[in-house]
């Protein structure tokens, strides 16, 4: 369990470039297993999500290359059981992926149930929904999803919320059931997109991904394929604004403009200067943050994935601004850490109120999740003095190279390892 340790005031300046996007890999993965032939994937993230979900594809039985540091080859062929490893997947709650893939394949598919997470209860019912409509049966029981089907038959399945997991579970269920498939209000982020793409690359017929009515007409095989994953939205949201929350002045590189138009608005809003190129983004600050009020919607809207890092950047600006968190629960858990640097922020619900103060002073703080955990980075590398941020493993799942990165565009970060203590049984 590693710790880094930051010293906050260096502006950042330079250049950074994006990795491939976890959720966009995540999904591709897994859809991997609907393939009849050998699917080579570039752009792939450096990260242990993406780790985690390759290594229960090869405890199936698939064969995995690494071809060089971010390109895959997956050969899901010689996969025989629709069962995936309970103690693999238990770790990680995207591993739901594979109830949609394996289904799809198998019409049978064997998961352990998603566990939740630290910003509130994360349901399947819409991803059953998706399934049943399709013709599956399914039992929930043992801590196991068990969802099978005689023969999947495509239909009309309308989301009674817009999910990104319940989409993508559908569309991977749908893409090789007999007949066609509409699923409406359909999440519309960049990695639905891109898992769409990758879909019809390998043969599929998936329409209108990036609308709220995708259209699948399902085909009988799909082969394989060269597939290049989309930069990571949030990896780059997550950057520009460490830009900005330090006063520095960088370049992002490798990203999609358009992907980041809710948060280069924003930060505009804000008072700071984004450039937009054809592959990059400038992000200078030069002058006082502007508050600004922020509220997390399904994409095109301000990512929820964004809300911590944003919270940092409120934090220090002039005025107070509120953020209401419309995706999750309780996505406010990184506040208690804020609050340990300083941070004048009140919580009631899904509502912050942020009283923007002049800076942060460093604190010992811990990564709560994988936002929360980049969000503490951040407030770090603007706090005034030294600060440790531990509990990194959840940063690593979606950040690739990340201290690497920090530290090239000038922060002063290290990483520091932390013996673990055994777990002290508490005194009752
Ligand atoms: C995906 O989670 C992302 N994870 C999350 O990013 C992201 O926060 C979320 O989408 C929203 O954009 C991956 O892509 C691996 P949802 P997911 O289904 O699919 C409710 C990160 O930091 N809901 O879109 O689990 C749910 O409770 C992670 O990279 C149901 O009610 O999210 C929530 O309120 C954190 N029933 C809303 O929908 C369901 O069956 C959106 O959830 C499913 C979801």
């Amino acid at each position: 369990m590693d710790k880094f340790v930051i010293t906050g005031g260096t502006r950042l300046t330079g250049e950074v470039s994006i990795s491939g996007a976890k959720n966009a890999a995540i999904a591709i993965i897994p859809a991997v297993i609907l393939s009849e032939g050998v699917c080579r994937i570039e752009n792939v993230p450096n990260i242990t999500d993406v780790t985690a979900i390759t290594r229960i594809l090869q405890d199936m039985g698939a064969v995995i290359r690494s071809v060089n540091k971010s390109t895959l080859e997956i050969d899901s062929r010689p996969i025989r059981s629709y069962v995936a490893s309970y103690e693999l997947a238990r770790h990680m709650r995207a591993s739901y992926y594979l109830l949609g893939a394996l289904l799809g394949r198998f019409s049978h598919a064997v998961v352990t149930m998603p566990g939740g997470c630290d910003f509130g209860v994360r349901p399947i019912d819409q991803h059953l929904k998706g399934f049943s409509a399709l013709g599956a049966s399914y039992k929930l029981e043992n801590g196991m999803v068990d969802v099978y089907s005689d023969q999947l038959v495509g239909s009309n399945i309308y989301m009674d919320v817009v999910t990104v997991g319940a989409t993508v579970n559908t569309m991977l269920a749908a893409v090789r059931a007999k007949g066609t498939t509409v699923i409406e209000n359909a999440a519309k982020e960049p990695h639905i997109v891109d898992l769409a793409n990758f879909l019809n690359t390998m043969g599929a017929d998936v329409r209108g991904a990036g609308t709220d009515v995708i259209k699948i007409n399902g085909v009988e095989h799909l082969h394989g394929c060269t597939y290049s994953i989309i930069p990571d939205q949030i990896e780059a949201g997550t950057y520009m604004v460490a830009a900005a929350a330090t006063g520095g002045d960088v370049t992002v590189g490798n990203v999609i403009p358009k992907h980041l138009e809710s948060i280069s608005a924003k930060l505009e809003e804000m008072g700071v200067e984004v450039e937009e190129y054809d592959d990059a983004v400038r992000v200078r600050r030069t002058k006082p943050l502007n508050k600004c009020n922020i509220k997390t919607m399904p994409h095109p809207g301000f990512p929820t994935d964004m809300q911590p890092q944003i919270a940092v950047l409120l934090s220090i600006a002039r005025g107070t601004s509120i953020i209401n968190e419309g995706i999750w629960d309780n996505r406010f858990r990184y506040v208690e850490e804020l609050r340990r640097m300083g941070a004048q922020i009140s919580v009631d619900g899904k509502v912050a109120v942020v009283e923007g103060i002049d800076h942060l002073t460093a604190a010992p703080v811990k990564a709560t999740d994988l936002r929360a955990g980049a969000a503490m980075l951040i407030a770090a590398m603007c706090a005034h003095g030294v600060s440790s941020v531990e509990d990194i493993q959840h940063i690593e799942r979606g950040y690739e190279n990340v201290e690497e990165k920090f530290r090239a565009l000038g922060a002063d970060i290290r990483r520091v390892h932390v013996e673990e203590t055994p777990s002290v049984a508490r005194a009752v």
